[in-house]
Order: structure tokens, then C-alpha cells, then sequence
């Protein structure tokens, strides 16, 4: 008589973890940390270390997404994020495509319901979107059956960054509980730093938040964290020193006087350095303006884990689609 092969340690623990995305998750849908509970987001970066360790291994490929379909549409630029969640749905073996608006028939007026419910009736189980309007998957996710991942909304959340973020921190600091985290740079448009807020504040770290008086959106002051004009107050005594993006293509007029002065007040420099704690790492989201929110060395520097972080988000992105694709089974076994 054949015998039954035990479950791997791992087998055993995807299978707990999918259980619990069915339990533990209250969407389907991934728009935002600030929508998600403390448990939500642990239950997330646990899943994202199992990951990392399937990535570690030679064949990196698996079959927990084998027969679904993973569309990516994304109406802005991206390298990372694009590119990321393409290889976390390949290396979970699901059938994978991508378009971006320049090449769709959003350039010949189609709406964006049109759009989504088209890339939708392909059969498609998971949506992966970024658009330059801050609430356009809240909009598709409410109208369409398939799970919508948020992979940024013009200025409002980039949710899968801010968790990418977050397990960058744990591998090097242990814990996100505690930990003082300076985000410093173009506030105004940063949707990396609105998720992080959210994000970091439900797990108990303190967070700083250091503009230009331009470049500091009013509704900082209702968010979680303390807002500075200065970086030098920012940056002392932290244990992350995360530089923001200046984005000049969304600012409709100049927002400071010019690189050299931006730069000079707002750059993260070796001063930042040594007023952080001894210990501090260095994050940037990328893509990086070398000279402006920070020199090249400091973005090459023995502290900076700007290249971890892009490896950690095709484990984020893994655990995402893994995480919805199972609370989707779960929904669908229960209607
Ligand atoms: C960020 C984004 O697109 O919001 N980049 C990213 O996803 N890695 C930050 C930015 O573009 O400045």
C-alpha cells in the first residue's frame, strides 16, 4: 500500500497561513495600512518571511497560485513595484500579464470601469493596480468581483511599500514595537509615507515626519506623527532614517528654490548620521535623486539597506497575493 507523504515544515506552514488569511483578513482586497488592523499586517509580514525563504532556495518556483491569473495595470511608471509583483506572481506560479496606459486603450478615451471590468472578464482572479488618482482601487474594488491590490494611488497609499518597508526593519532591528523612524523629504506627495504612518504607528513605533513647510500637507498634523522643519530634530536619536522622493512631476509650481538649497537643508547627510542612533539604517523607496534627498554615499553606505528593500518587496508582494488569493477561495467556498 502506498504511503501518504508527510507535509514539509513549509507545506505545513503555508497551509496554517492560508487558514488563517481566511479567518484573519476582513478583504479580499489590499487598499491601504490604514484600513488594516495590527494582527492584519503581522499575519502579512510572518507570511513575507516564508516567503523570503522559498526565495532562498535554488528552485524558487512553487505552485500555491497554480491555476490563477494575475493581471498588473499600471497607469504610472514603475520599475520596482511592477516588476516585483510580476516575479512574486511567477515565482507562485500564477498566469501573469501585464499593460501599462500608454499602451491601452485608456490613450483612446476608455474609462477606467471599462478598463478594469475588461481586464476582469479575462478570467482574471487578482488585480494589481496604480494609478495616478489617489482612491481609483477603492472605486474598481467595489465594482468588480476580482481581488484589487493597491500598488499606489496618486497621493494617498502605496500599501505594499509601507509593509516592504516594515520587514526591512524587523530583519534588522528585530521588532517594529518601539523603534523612532524620521521620514524626511517630499511629504506633500508621498503616498510611501502616508502607509508607513499608518503602518508603522499600528505596530508601535514613533514616527517623525520632516518637510519643507511646502511640501508639508495639512492633513500631517492629523496623522500619527510628529511633523518637523527640521531634519536635524527628525533625524536625532532614531533608529530609521527613511528619505522620501522628491516628485517633481507632480508639483504643479517649484515647491523650494533649488536642488543645491533643497539639498542642503533637507538631504540626508553625515550629520543625520551621527545624530541617530550608533545603529541607525538608511531607506529610500526609490527611485532615488542622488544629490537631493541624499548623496551617493549615503545611499551606498554600510548602514543603508536601500537594495534589501527591493529583495524584501517580492517577498511582500508574494505574501499579498498569496494571503487575498486564499481569503478569495475561502469567500467563494462560502457563497
Ligand atoms: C514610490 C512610489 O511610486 O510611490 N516608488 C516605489 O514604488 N518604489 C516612491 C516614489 O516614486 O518616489
Amino acid at each position: 500500500m502506498a504511503k501518504i507523504q508527510p507535509l514539509t515544515a513549509e507545506e505545513r506552514s503555508i497551509r496554517r497561513t492560508a487558514e488563517d488569511a481566511a479567518t484573519q483578513l476582513s478583504s479580499r482586497h489590499l487598499l491601504g495600512m490604514q484600513g488594516l488592523s495590527p494582527a492584519e499586517i503581522m499575519l502579512i509580514l510572518d507570511t513575507a518571511f516564508v516567503m523570503k525563504n522559498i526565495l532562498s532556495v535554488q528552485t524558487k518556483k512553487t505552485a500555491h497560485l497554480q491555476g490563477r491569473s494575475v493581471i498588473t495595470f499600471f497607469a504610472e511608471n514603475s520599475t520596482r513595484t511592477r516588476l516585483s509583483f510580476d516575479m512574486a506572481c511567477k515565482y507562485l506560479g500564477a498566469t501573469t500579464s501585464n499593460i501599462g496606459s500608454s499602451e491601452s486603450s485608456i490613450r483612446k478615451g476608455e474609462n477606467l470601469f471599462d478598463t478594469v471590468k475588461t481586464l476582469e472578464m479575462m478570467s482574471t482572479d487578482i488585480l494589481v493596480m496604480r494609478h495616478p488618482q489617489s482612491g481609483a482601487p477603492h472605486y474598481v474594488a467595489e465594482r468588480i468581483d476580482a481581488s484589487v491590490v493597491n500598488a499606489g494611488d496618486g497621493m494617498n497609499e502605496h500599501p505594499t511599500q509601507a509593509l516592504l518597508d516594515m520587514m526591512t526593519m524587523i530583519e534588522y532591528k528585530g521588532t517594529i514595537k518601539g523603534l523612532k523612524v524620521a521620514i524626511i523629504g517630499d511629504a506633500m506627495h508621498s503616498r510611501v509615507m502616508r502607509s508607513n504612518v499608518w503602518g508603522l504607528t499600528k505596530i508601535g513605533a514613533e514616527v517623525r515626519v520632516a518637510a519643507p513647510p511646502t511640501m508639508t500637507p495639512r492633513h500631517l498634523e492629523h496623522m500619527p506623527c510628529r511633523v518637523c522643519h527640521d531634519v536635524r530634530e527628525a533625524c536625532a536619536d532614531v533608529d530609521v532614517i527613511m528619505g522620501l522622493r522628491v516628485q517633481l512631476e507632480r508639483q504643479r509650481s517649484a515647491l523650494f528654490p533649488s536642488v543645491n538649497e533643497y539639498a542642503h537643508f533637507f538631504g540626508i547627510d553625515s550629520e543625520c548620521l551621527d545624530l541617530a542612533r550608533p545603529d541607525a539604517i538608511i531607506m529610500h523607496p526609490g527611485p532615488c535623486n542622488h544629490g537631493v534627498e541624499m548623496p551617493t554615499f549615503i545611499h551606498e553606505h554600510d548602514r543603508s539597506v536601500i537594495h534589501e528593500q527591493v529583495a524584501n518587496g517580492v517577498a511582500v508582494r508574494m505574501a499579498v497575493l498569496f494571503l487575498l488569493n486564499a481569503k478569495r477561495n475561502a469567500e467563494l467556498s462560502a457563497n
